[in-house]
């Protein structure tokens, strides 16, 4: 089974993702990591993220056994894979892997903002979580602080703003609810309630299919 769960920054998504993944047994990819290890890259070799061919290059040569590592969460690299995944020869490197990942023997369950509309479009179940922006930047700045990192939440609201302009309105694989995801509006619920409502959402899905099939 193939589950796709695409939404903006700090919608809660890649948490959701790593609990429905554990309680179905499957394998997870935050797909986030990868365009946050390319831009963590380019900056670290000094290349332009503006440059299409260059960061591709980046991309062609990442190390897929490095993205456990805890600097590409923070807000620098967020923001550096936000530009990044503006160029399409970026996302053509990426697409590969991240097609091969979802098609292991069991399935996968992967996050991102382009899963259910490019990456998957085959998938079994396909869910968009959102919640507002002051929501959103509320739970990242509780999130950061609690880490020790010093931010505002103004400034964390300011920063998400910024990143879901760009993701939802660059030209290539934007954030996008696929016509067939279910929507999963996570403002006013508990990560244990959203949780709840995602297993229900893809029980729904998957007895719908067993039942066309
Ligand atoms: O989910 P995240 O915050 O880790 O993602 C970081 C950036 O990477 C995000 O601003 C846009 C980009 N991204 C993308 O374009 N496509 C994906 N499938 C995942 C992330």
């Amino acid at each position: 089974m193939i589950i796709a769960m695409d939404g903006p920054a700090a919608s809660g998504k890649g948490t959701l993702a790593e609990r429905v993944a554990s309680h179905h047994g499957l394998p997870h990819l935050d797909t986030g990591l990868l365009y946050r290890a390319v831009g963590r890259d380019a900056l670290v070799r000094g290349v332009d993220l503006d440059d299409a061919e260059a960061t591709a290059e980046v991309a062609a040569k990442l190390a897929f056994a490095m993205l456990e590592d805890p600097e590409l969460r923070t807000a620098g690299a967020g923001e550096a894979a936000s530009r990044v995944a503006r160029h399409p020869q970026v996302r053509a490197v990426l697409l590969q892997y991240q097609r091969d990942f979802a098609k292991g023997d069991r399935g996968a369950v992967l996050d991102g903002r382009d899963i259910g509309t490019v990456v998957c479009p085959e998938a079994d179940v396909k869910l968009f979580v959102t919640a507002t922006p002051e929501v959103r930047a509320a739970r990242r700045f509780l999130e950061l602080s609690a880490r020790g990192i010093a931010v505002t939440e103004e400034a964390v609201l300011a920063d998400i703003r910024v990143r879901d302009e760009r993701d939802s309105t660059r030209g290539v694989a934007p954030l996008l609810q696929a016509p067939d995801a279910a929507l999963l509006d996570t403002t006013n619920l508990s990560i244990d309630a959203a949780f709840r409502a995602a297993l229900d959402l893809i029980e729904a899905a998957t007895s719908r299919a067993g039942r066309a099939g």
